[in-house]
């Protein structure tokens, strides 16, 4: 399933864990470098389909939505993305690169709604059709760091639904991305997210550097 020309890259964190900075910092100069070779995206990733699906999971007013209905919009909405970003960009040769992926679903859904990481990732099995990373960066830090520096940047009325979990389950979700990386060391590099963000960005470029193609 894994046999296209080009490379497909995933970032994973807790919320907080620094992935929209750290992204920030890197792509221009990649992209400087790789042109149209490069594509950037996250879920739900500008498609349409994606997007309502998306806006149906975040709307704060859904607040009877069942686990397993929101683990199933999700890998919905992950389907279409991939079936209309990624895999066309793969196909042609392209590195994609993508903020979040299927493990997030299996750290969130599966750990933080404990509805159980082997059952979502099973699910997500389904909808990717086994398409899995080449590479995944894990940016790692305690639940508890990563919640109080988007608290310290944002404004109490800009928390979606997801933001008024309680910690528990973010404990929950950044033990389930630690099972994880232990469970694929060939597949995820873990970064220490804790470090002050140059270092961050400097360790996930030494990351990049050694892992995409030139
Ligand atoms: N290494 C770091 N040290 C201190 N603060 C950081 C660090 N990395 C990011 N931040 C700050 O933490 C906040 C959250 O960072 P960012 O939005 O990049 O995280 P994220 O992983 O994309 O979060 P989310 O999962 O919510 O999208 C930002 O205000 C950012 O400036
Ligand atoms: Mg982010």
């Amino acid at each position: 399933m894994n046999s296209v020309p080009g490379k497909f890259i995933t970032f994973e964190g807790p919320d907080g864990a620094g992935k929209d900075s750290v992204l920030d910092a890197i792509i221009p100069d990649l992209r400087a470098k790789m042109g149209d070779k490069l594509v950037v995206t996250r879920e739900p990733g500008g498609d349409p389909i994606a997007e309502q699906i998306r806006d149906v999971i975040l709307d704060p007013q859904n607040t009877r939505m069942d686990d397993r209905t929101e683990a199933l919009l999700y890998a919905a909405s992950r389907r279409q993305h991939l079936q209309d970003v990624i895999e066309p960009a793969l196909a042609r040769g392209a590195v994609v690169i993508c903020d979040r992926f299927v493990d997030s679903s299996v750290a969130y859904q599966g750990a933080g709604r404990q509805i159980g990481e082997q059952e979502v990732f099973a699910l997500n099995q389904f909808a990717t059709n086994g398409r899995t990373p080449d590479l995944t960066v894990y940016l790692d830090v305690p639940a508890q760091v990563g919640l109080d520096r988007i608290k310290a940047h944002r404004k109490d009325t800009q928390y979606d639904r997801l933001d008024q979990e309680e910690t528990a389950f973010h404990d929950r979700v950044r033990a389930a991305y630690l099972r994880l990386a232990q469970a694929n060391p060939e597949r995820i590099v873990t970064v220490d997210a804790m470090q002050p963000l140059a270092a961050v960005i400097a360790d996930v470029q030494a990351v990049l550097t050694e892992n995409i193609p030139r």
